[in-house]
This record gives structure tokens, C-alpha cells and sequence, in this order.
């Protein structure tokens, strides 16, 4: 890895302020790491974009975090990652340490060997086939489920998270034949372990799972073994960038995040 440092910040991105759960996730498995956050909001969402126009996004993005000397970005967008797995990959190769939330999620999920797995996600996620083609890598014998729930991604960017809303919304999903006899269900969005509880609650028994903590231990073990963890105790504020302000996001920011968050304007589409 060229001209990194240990003490170099760890990036990380995403659409809006969904990514901020794995941020939040990164931030309690690894307190001592700088972390600076960028949701692309004046793009959101990402899930209804061409494939072409999300690798354009994330691609930049990535520019903009290796300006500021990023030693790991990670991809906290399915979106983006299942767009541009393979572009990103090579971009970032000798550069920094490429993480995303895909494979961890499959790795996490192939370890209960589930026989019906469901998948709900944004319509560019659902579209890649992406999740399938990794876990019947592990799994032939799966069956897989997926489902695009559009609605979900400006639900709660709207903060919508526990409410007649959502629930009317979740249910509309939820209740498709398909999932009738599921043994776990993937969200496969990095916004909506924000509505696990209600999700759970509609789906009682079925092992859900996300992709927040998974892909946190996936860095770790990473920066471990490039041996680019920092071994001081962080003193640097974690910084968080949205490309378009409202104050709508700075509200759900803190929400997400779960301890304070000052959101700032960084206008790299300029
Ligand atoms: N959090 C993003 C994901 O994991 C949402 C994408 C969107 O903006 O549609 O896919």
C-alpha cells in the first residue's frame, strides 16, 4: 500500500445517511480510527440510477476520499458496491484497502446454511443479481428470494422508522407469497437496519440480518493484517460530509450515527 499511515483516516460512503450504520458499527469495534463520512445526498437515491451513473458517483467519491488520505474506504452502499465492484476494486488497488458490504453480509449468512433465504434491497441492488451469485458460490442449494422495496430508502431518509407509515409500507412488501417460509432475511441496504425492529416484528422467526457489524470486522481484520490499525488513541473529531445540506439530513444523522454529528457541505460535484 503506497505512502499510507497508520494514523491516516478511514473513509467511508454512501447515498445518504444509511451508510451511517455501518459508520456507527466501524466507530464501536474500532474507537481509535479518524473516520470521514461522505453521503452523496444531491444524488440520492442511488438505487434508481444507472449502473453507469452510480459508478460515476462512487468512483468520484473515492477520488475525493483518497484526497484526504484515506488509508481504507469503505463502500457502505449495496448500490455502489454492486455496481461497481470490479471498477472500484482496480481503482483503489495499491492505493488504499477496499471494503464493501456484500461479501461480508454473504460470509455472515452462508455460516447458518439457510435453505430460503429472502433479499430485499433498492432496484439497482436487486438487478445486479449480485447477492445471489455470491451465495450460491457458497450455497448452491439455496433458494434466494429477492425483492426491490424502492419505498424504503426515501422512507427513511424521511425519518419514518417506527409508524403507522412504515409499517403500511413494510407490510405491502413483506406479506409477497415469496417470503412466506423464509428461514432468514438479508437487508441488503445499508439504511434499513434502521427498521429491523418493525421488519422483525412482521417476520417474527426468521433470522435477520444486515450487513453493519459484519463488514466492521471485515475492515478490522484488514487494517490488522496490513497492520495500518492505529495504535493511538483517537484525538480527531470523525468528520461527516453530505454533498447536498438540508437540515433534514443533519437530524437523521444524529439519529443514525447515535452520538453527535456535525454535518458539513462538501460540494466535490463543483
Ligand atoms: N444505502 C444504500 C444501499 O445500501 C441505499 C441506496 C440508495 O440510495 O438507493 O444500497
Amino acid at each position: 500500500m503506497t505512502h499510507q499511515r497508520s494514523s491516516n483516516p478511514i473513509g467511508i460512503f454512501d447515498s445518504g445517511v444509511g451508510g451511517l450504520t455501518v459508520a456507527n458499527a466501524i466507530h464501536e469495534q474500532l474507537p481509535d480510527e479518524h473516520l470521514i463520512y461522505f453521503g452523496d445526498t444531491a444524488h440520492l437515491p442511488y438505487g434508481d440510477k444507472s449502473r453507469d451513473a452510480i459508478r460515476q458517483y462512487a468512483l468520484t467519491i473515492c477520488d475525493y476520499l483518497l484526497s484526504q488520505s484515506c488509508k481504507a474506504i469503505v463502500v457502505a452502499c449495496n448500490s455502489a458496491a454492486t455496481a461497481a465492484f470490479h471498477e472500484l476494486s482496480s481503482f483503489l488497488n495499491g492505493k488504499a484497502i477496499f471494503v464493501e458490504v456484500v461479501r461480508p453480509l454473504v460470509k455472515a449468512a452462508a455460516k447458518y446454511q439457510p435453505e430460503n433465504v429472502g433479499l430485499i434491497a433498492t432496484k439497482a441492488t436487486v438487478d445486479s443479481k449480485e447477492y445471489e451469485i455470491q451465495l450460491k458460490k457458497i450455497l448452491p442449494d439455496t433458494n434466494v428470494h429477492s425483492m426491490a422495496t424502492p419505498l424504503l430508502v426515501p422512507m427513511i431518509e424521511e425519518g419514518f422508522v417506527d409508524d403507522e407509515v412504515s409499517r403500511t409500507i413494510l407490510e405491502e412488501y413483506l406479506e409477497h407469497s415469496d417470503f412466506s417460509s423464509l428461514d432468514m432475511l438479508l437487508l441488503a441496504c445499508t439504511h434499513y437496519p434502521l427498521i429491523k425492529p418493525i421488519i422483525q416484528e412482521y417476520l417474527q422467526g426468521v433470522r435477520i440480518l444486515d450487513s453493519a457489524e459484519v463488514t466492521a470486522a471485515e475492515l478490522s481484520d484488514k487494517l490488522k493484517s496490513a497492520e495500518l490499525l492505529n495504535p493511538t488513541p483517537g484525538k480527531k473529531d470523525n468528520a461527516f460530509y453530505v454533498s447536498d445540506f438540508t437540515e433534514t439530513f443533519e437530524v437523521n444523522a444524529q439519529l443514525f450515527f447515535g452520538k453527535n454529528v456535525s454535518l458539513k457541505e462538501a460540494r466535490i460535484w463543483d
